[in-house]
């Protein structure tokens, strides 16, 4: 895992657009992986700078999102759906026909979920996801207790998301209790993963998916076994990692880590 400590939120979120443009730019039909929720919003506004100012092309991507509140239709200005196209999609040259975001609203669930992820295995996989990290370690819904091998499918949020989501919803109890979300074992598959997180609420949780155990408590946890994972922080929610000082020498030190490691 690569922590990229940066020293503020505009920093973190250039550095995370940075990366995205760079896939794009290496292979104009890549599978993107997106995220919800208020860490993402830095990066959208600089992709929808970049594609503004420096031309970035979105017109051959495939993107599927990670998640979506049960029961909330596309229109609804909570849903995922609204977000997705007033943060990022309305701005940018997306073809709407190559976004995927789970249904909040279908028929058949279960039938729902594994489309979805046959349409991911059909594109050719995620060649680069981001994540962002809940309070409880989630990533997507995938809350603690989640399995570490889960797929796509409806997952019952727990009362500390409910209550982070707060802020979104007029009332406690219009907050959708369900979702439908991107397994742990589904976001694994990806190629890459880049994970943000900002803040000091986010720092106790940073420092126990970096450098705790892995364990379905937190889930994000998971993230240790794969093979290139990113995380990129400010510097609040790096404040509680016991290796900084590590991860500041490699991010200072890149041309002798490309030497020795190519990469
Ligand atoms: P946040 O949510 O970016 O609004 O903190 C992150 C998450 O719950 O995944």
């Amino acid at each position: 895992m690569e922590v990229v400590i940066t020293p503020d939120y505009e920093e973190m979120s250039k550095f995370a657009a940075g990366m995205i443009a760079r896939q794009v730019k290496d292979k104009p039909g890549a599978v993107l992986g997106l995220a919800t929720g208020s860490t993402p919003l830095g990066v959208y506004r600089e992709l929808i700078r970049m594609h503004g100012e420096e031309g970035l092309d979105f017109s051959k991507l495939i993107t599927f999102n990670l998640d979506e509140y049960l029961g909330l239709p596309p229109a609804h200005p909570q849903s995922y759906h609204y977000f997705m196209w007033e943060n990022l999609f309305k701005h940018v040259n997306i073809d709407p026909g190559n976004v995927y975001i789970p249904g909040g609203i279908t028929a058949d669930v279960e039938e729902f979920c594994r489309w979805y992820e046959a349409e991911i295995n059909k594109a050719g996989g995620i060649d680069l996801q981001l994540l962002g990290i809940g309070g409880d370690g989630h990533i997507a819904f995938n809350e603690p207790g989640s399995s570490l091998g889960s797929r796509t499918r409806v997952k019952t949020l727990v009362l500390q998301t409910i209550k982070d989501n707060s802020r979104f919803f007029e009332r406690e109890e219009d907050i959708p209790r369900f979702a439908v979300t991107m397994g742990v074992g589904t976001i694994l598959e990806a190629k890459k993963i880049l994970l943000i997180a900002g803040g000091e609420k986010k720092a106790l949780v940073c420092a126990d998916f970096i450098e705790g155990p892995v364990t379905s408590q937190v889930t994000a946890s998971a993230l240790q076994l794969h093979r290139q994972v990113t995380v990129v922080l400010d510097e609040a929610a790096a404040s509680r990692l016991k290796r900084k000082e590590y991860y500041n020498w490699i991010r200072d030190n890149k041309h002798l880590v490309r030497k020795y490691l190519g990469s």
